[in-house]
């Protein structure tokens, strides 16, 4: 006898589902995930080719997906993507919040233009995301938001990223205040905290072909495991968050990072 799926009959959206480059991102990992475990999926993204090529491979293997464009400025846009949502699913189950972008420089280094513009992407962006999906969960007797941190939000970290560790550390914190505010109708919401994760975002972060291969042999060095996790590593993390064998589960930062940051 085969189980049944595990997010059959649930929809959910990714904010940033798509890949930027050439292989697979957490986000896009993480919408393919939830269309294999039967979820009818929504991939947002500001790039609509990007989010339709998530699209693509998953109407490829059979699942089923939309793409709508949305920027995480916008709170206009996220309440347009919620909105298409109800209209093409008519509920929202599982809003994973994959958006995060980093900017370089330590504390006498950053502009408060870089400061402002990562807060608002990476903090700001998933609050009005939620803000927007949390009445409809609500209506509809439960939820499961999902939002994607880091290990830097917990240390410090060689790459000078000073405003996005202080961005991933508050939206830690507003995941636990969420998760307790809305447990009585039980709306969840629990963040992923990644560690080193081989994606094309990382690789992009070098300046040439060259430099990458060797920052990512640097990156593997640098984990217990010998190797960064894969985007198939957040997604099964977020596999468990988005379905129903965690629905006792609220408030919580899953560290999914092959023991790097003990030591
Ligand atoms: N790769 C790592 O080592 C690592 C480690 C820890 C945490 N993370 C986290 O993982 C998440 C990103 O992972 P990824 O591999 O999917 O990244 P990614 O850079 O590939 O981005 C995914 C998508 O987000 C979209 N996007 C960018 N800005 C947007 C905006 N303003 N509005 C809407 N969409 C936007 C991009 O178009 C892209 O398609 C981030 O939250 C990041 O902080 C990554």
């Amino acid at each position: 006898m085969s189980a049944p799926l595990r997010l059959a009959g649930k929809v959910a959206i990714v904010v940033g589902a798509g890949t930027p480059a050439d292989g697979t991102s957490n986000g896009a990992a993480c919408a393919i995930a939830f269309a294999r475990a039967g979820a009818r999926v929504l991939c947002a993204d500001l790039s609509p080719d990007a989010a339709q090529e998530t699209v693509r491979r998953i109407a490829a293997e059979g699942g089923e997906a939309g793409a709508v464009v949305a920027d995480v400025r916008s709170a206009a846009q996220l309440q347009a993507m919620v909105d298409t949502a109800l209209q093409r699913h008519g509920r929202i189950d599982i809003l994973h919040n994959n958006v995060g972008i980093e900017a370089f420089g330590d504390l006498l280094e950053l502009t408060e233009a870089s400061w402002d513009r990562v807060h608002e992407i990476n903090l700001r962006g998933a609050m009005l995301a939620a803000r927007a999906a949390m009445p409809h969960m609500i209506r509809q007797g439960g939820g499961s938001i999902i939002n994607m941190s880091s290990i830097a939000s917990r240390k410090w970290s060689p790459m000078q990223f000073l405003s996005y560790s202080t961005s991933k550390a508050a939206l830690n914190h507003m995941t636990r205040v969420v998760a307790r505010q809305y447990a009585p109708q039980q709306v969840r919401c629990n963040a992923i905290v990644a560690g080193l994760i081989d994606t094309p975002h990382a690789a992009a972060l070098y300046a040439d072909a060259e430099a990458a291969a060797r920052g990512r042999a640097q990156r593997d060095a640098r984990c217990p495991m010998g190797r960064q996790g894969s985007p198939w590593d957040i997604a099964n993390a977020a596999l468990f968050l988005a379905c129903d064998e965690s629905a006792y589960v609220t408030g919580i930062e899953l560290v999914v990072d092959g023991g790097v940051s003990l030591g």
